[in-house]
């Protein structure tokens, strides 16, 4: 079995090859696969204009455009200090950068643990090939003491994500009223569909360099199981999200997040807006790191299409389920969109 611990420490030790279990079966790998030249697609939104009485309609209008079309967008003037961005990538890099042993201390053998978690791939006890990445996982909701001391103890500086969360996860709310407003629905209505206590962790994922990235895949092809997501990704490229059956790279923008809509919004605006798949491919030159906080619903949230939303011509596309239920079936594997379509109410 590939070794635990994960692929930095491989590619410390100098491993020079990939090895085969991380060798994608032939159509995911880079090189069998249709990329789009580099180009700056994706929407990027000014958040100044949120406040703007004036240009409101116009910026909400615009984020939900790209939630239709790319399920994806970047957001600039977002009110994230730039100290705390850069801050909580330098604590990231520290983390990962610790000997293997310090990070085990955080290794799990459930993906549905609630703790803070190290890991490998996906799910490495069952992955059958594995993603050329490690990472960190915890809850950030609520930023309790209980909650906070089970975070990393090393770097000592980590407690920074305290207030990376917060800012964080103010944005998100203020984004969950525009998309809200873009729907037709009250500013405050998916935050409250969302229930109480919402569901929030982070997610760090390093992803080092690899000796043949036409091979390996940094994360395999899939959606977000959750609400929102905002990604923070650090100047090395790498983020791919499939549009017309194309692979769009999402470009590092200094300074911006990547916003993403997850598959419980999806369900929520009954397909309007869609969670969109997305991989991340490798190079051989240097790390790559990104920061993802999920915002979701809370765990015993019953999540199904907006009952504002439907009339005879727009019925119903997902059946009601549990959130909970719904991360089952997620951690079990990453596969593109099978979980999805495992609560629609018609065949595709
Ligand atoms: C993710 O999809 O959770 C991570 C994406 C990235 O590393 O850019
Ligand atoms: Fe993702």
């Amino acid at each position: 079995r590939p070794y635990l611990g994960g692929v930095k420490v491989l590619v410390d030790g100098g491993m020079g090859i990939v090895p085969d279990i991380y060798i994608q079966p032939e159509h995911q790998r880079l090189c069998k696969s249709k990329v789009c030249p580099d180009t700056q697609d994706i929407p990027v939104i000014d958040l100044r204009e949120l406040s703007n009485s004036g240009n409101r309609p116009k910026a909400i209008a615009a984020i939900g455009q790209a939630c239709q079309k790319w399920g994806f967008f970047q957001v600039t003037n977002h009110g994230v200090p730039v100290a705390t961005t850069e801050k909580m990538k330098e604590v990231a890099y520290e983390f990962f950068e610790l000997p293997v042993e310090e990070k085990m201390v955080y290794h799990a053998t459930s993906m549905s643990s609630k703790m803070t978690m190290y890991g490998t791939s996906f799910n490495p006890y069952e992955d059958k090939t594995f993603d050329w990445r490690d990472y960190l996982r915890h809850s950030c909701n609520p930023l309790s003491e209980e909650n906070v001391s089970s975070w990393p103890a090393n770097p000592p500086s980590y407690e920074t994500a305290v207030n990376y969360s917060e800012a964080v996860g103010s944005l998100c709310k203020s984004l969950l009223r525009a998309l809200s407003e873009s729907l037709g629905l009250s500013p405050e209505f998916l935050d409250a569909a969302f229930g109480t206590p919402n569901e929030r962790f982070l997610l760090l994922n390093y992803y080092p360099p690899c000796p043949d990235p036409a091979l390996a895949l940094g994360l395999s092809s899939h959606s977000d199981v959750g609400g929102i997501t905002i990604l923070l990704q650090d100047a090395t490229s790498g983020l791919q999200v499939l549009n017309e059956g194309q692979w769009i790279p999402v470009k590092p923008l200094p300074g911006a997040f990547v916003v993403n809509v997850g598959d419980q919004l999806q369900v929520l605006s009954n397909g309007k807006y869609k969670s969109v798949e997305h991989r991340v491919v490798l190079n051989s030159e240097c790390p790559r790191l990104s920061i993802a906080l999920f915002y979701n619903p809370s765990f015993n949230t019953v999540v199904s299409p907006v009952e504002e939303l439907l009339d005879e011509s727009h019925p119903p596309l997902y059946k009601e389920f549990t959130f909970s239920d719904y991360k089952k079936r997620f951690y079990a594997k990453l596969d593109g969109k099978a979980c999805i379509r495992s609560v629609q109410t018609t065949v595709e």
